[in-house]
């Protein structure tokens, strides 16, 4: 926002933001996880805060010190995540999903930890799938003005590029915006920078040039508040 003044354009507003990795444990001492920093989640809460927001943000696993005025809920596993969401977007005007959530968890948890044989064996973790918040919140909404919002890191492949990949996701997920990053060796993933096209229900596309995640944060919060 440069040297622009700062607009309290979302004062009075309630919004939610999610942020970093959820972890699934197999036994005390061992996770499966994800390489989410929490960076972008956190700019979107500082972001939101600046133009007067009421923001809660619910990190999973984030090492990053929490924002000068953001109510933060810590969780660790994708169900945990899942409930803290569900319950903050009782009353919230905006969710934005910027954590990136394990798609599978263990079946079981053992509750000591798993010790190895003498016979070189290994054992086999049996996964099952986890809750898909983004696509449960924006089918069932808690308040028909919500807006909702997520994120999809996507590569292009054999079956269709980023941006096909992302309208498809945003179809699927059924909500109203869709931050689509392209992901590669050293794009998107525990760095600074990030690009983007924001994909709407509408059929926008925005695009938001290579830039700080606070730029691409206030550009989010520009699309949600045009859709209040
Ligand atoms: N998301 C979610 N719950 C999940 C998985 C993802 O709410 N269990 C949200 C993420 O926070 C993100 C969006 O959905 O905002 C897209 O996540 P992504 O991993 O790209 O989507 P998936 O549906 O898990 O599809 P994929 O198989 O491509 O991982
Ligand atoms: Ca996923």
């Amino acid at each position: 926002r440069g040297s622009q003044p700062l607009l309290q354009d979302l004062a009075g507003r309630r919004v939610v933001v999610s942020a970093g990795g959820t972890r699934e444990f197999l036994d005390p001492v061992r996770f499966i996880g994800n390489r989410s920093s929490g960076r972008q989640g956190y700019a979107l809460a500082r972001a939101a805060v600046v133009r007067g927001a009421s923001v809660t943000l619910i990190a999973a696993n984030v090492t990053l010190p929490a924002p000068a005025g953001v109510t933060v809920t810590s969780v660790v596993s994708t169900r945990d995540l899942r409930d803290a969401v569900l319950e903050a977007a009782q009353h919230a005007d905006a969710v934005v999903m910027a954590a990136a959530p394990a798609d599978f968890r263990p079946r079981t948890y053992t509750d000591h930890k798993i010790k190895k044989t003498d016979d070189r064996s290994a054992p086999t973790v049996e996964l099952v799938q986890n809750p898909d918040i983004l696509a449960e919140l924006s089918h069932d909404r808690p308040r028909k003005d919500l807006v909702v919002a997520g994120f999809a890191a996507e590569t292009g492949d054999a079956e269709g590029s980023v941006l096909t990949h992302g309208r498809t996701k945003l179809a699927r997920k059924g909500c109203d915006l869709l931050v689509v990053n392209e992901v590669g060796a050293d794009k998107g993933f525990e760095s600074t920078d990030n690009e983007a096209v924001i994909l709407g229900t509408d059929g926008s596309e925005t695009v938001v040039p290579h830039g700080s995640k606070d730029a691409l944060a206030h550009r989010i919060w520009d699309l949600v508040a045009e859709r209040w």
